[in-house]
């Protein structure tokens, strides 16, 4: 057994990642999985609490993701894949879970007040769709996540994790269970190429790491701008210009990117000849990724044999917890 601590993030499966996930998690998990024992979940059980009726689009995109996690560098030697549905011991606890927080606190958590707004559910919210938040404490518990590295829209529920492993150590007189701690990444969330604050699939504002070149050219040429900034000679705003953020979170020069701010903010720097750079930039960071996914993507088998071990070792580990929590619980019968 390793000595590292544990850690845990998961993406669900609703379609392929976008540089908006690379700077959020991608980038991290990259790092992170040289000091940690980790795991990354592909947490389709939670993408069909609002995709029930589609779940063929989860399944195509389990493939699709796990081709953006191995071309960006997630090494299966070093990483735990898992599919979420497969691994039982997840449901189970997440049924102990949901005897522990109210429907009030459900009913209250932020994320998922703003997720019921952006997709329009009004009324007919589906019941697994309000208890997410505990199924998602359970992946957390279960994997006994000493870290869990998301986004910050994603911070109360690692709280609400929190919450529920203090009350079960408590109840329960026991310490089986880990309370996580949040890390968050230093970048800052990636806004979409029409400016608004967050690069996501529904807002269809993002560019995807399987873009193609032209694709990603035609993005980039598209991309809002300060409006303002009518003339080549007038002064233009570098803040809330997503042109520039793309450059602070990808170009590598970084003196060259400050002096371009600089030449942009007096005036006498056109969009067009900052676009091309973000261009030059944005393809020499794709192209890898680009070659090494079309390589993978040559052979499935071996990619759903790669999420299929890891799956099996991930079942393990979580069945390790689960028969932790029935004994502290007193529910051990055998
Ligand atoms: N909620 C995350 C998302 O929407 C996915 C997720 C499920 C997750 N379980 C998790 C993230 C546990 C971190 C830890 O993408």
């Amino acid at each position: 057994m390793s000595h590292r601590k544990n850690i845990l993030t998961g993406d669900r499966p609703t379609g392929r990642l976008h540089l908006g996930h690379y700077v959020g998690s991608l980038a991290a998990r990259v790092k992170l999985q040289d000091q940690y024992r980790q795991f990354v979940m592909l947490a389709d059980l939670q993408a069909l609490t609002d995709h029930a009726h589609e779940p063929q689009k989860i399944r195509e995109s389990i493939r699709e993701v796990m081709l953006d996690y191995l071309a960006v560098g997630i090494d299966p030697k070093k990483t735990t894949i898992f599919i979420q549905s497969l691994v039982p011991a997840l449901p189970e606890l997440t049924m102990y879970f949901l005897n522990l927080i109210t429907w009030n606190r459900l009913k209250h958590n932020p994320t998922v007040k703003l997720e019921i707004q952006q997709k329009g559910f009004g009324e007919e919210v589906p019941a697994g769709f309000m208890v997410y938040p505990a199924s998602q404490a359970a992946d957390i518990a279960a994997f006994k996540a000493h870290v869990v590295p998301v986004g910050d829209d994603q911070l109360p529920m690692i709280e609400l994790c929190c919450e529920i492993v203090r009350k079960f150590n408590r109840l329960y007189k026991t310490d089986v269970l880990i309370e996580p701690e949040i890390y968050t990444s230093q970048v800052a969330r990636l806004p979409g190429i029409d400016g608004k604050a967050k690069m996501s699939k529904s807002l269809n504002n993002a560019i995807y790491l399987s873009d193609t070149a032209d694709e990603v050219m035609k993005k980039v040429k598209s991309m809002y701008t300060d409006p303002n900034h009518l003339r080549v000679e007038d002064p233009g705003k570098v803040e809330g210009n997503p042109v520039f953020t793309y450059l602070d979170a990808f170009a590598p020069d970084k003196a060259k990117v400050e002096e371009m701010k600089a030449h942009y903010q007096r005036g006498g720097l056109g969009d067009s000849v900052v676009k091309k750079y973000l261009l030059e930039v944005l393809q020499a960071f794709l192209e890898p990724i680009r070659a090494r996914r079309t390589e993978f993507a040559k052979d499935s088998k071996h990619v759903m044999d790669v999420v299929m071990q890891g799956t099996h070792v991930a079942r393990e580990f979580a069945h390790g917890t689960l028969l932790e929590v029935r004994k502290a619980m007193g529910i051990d019968y055998v």
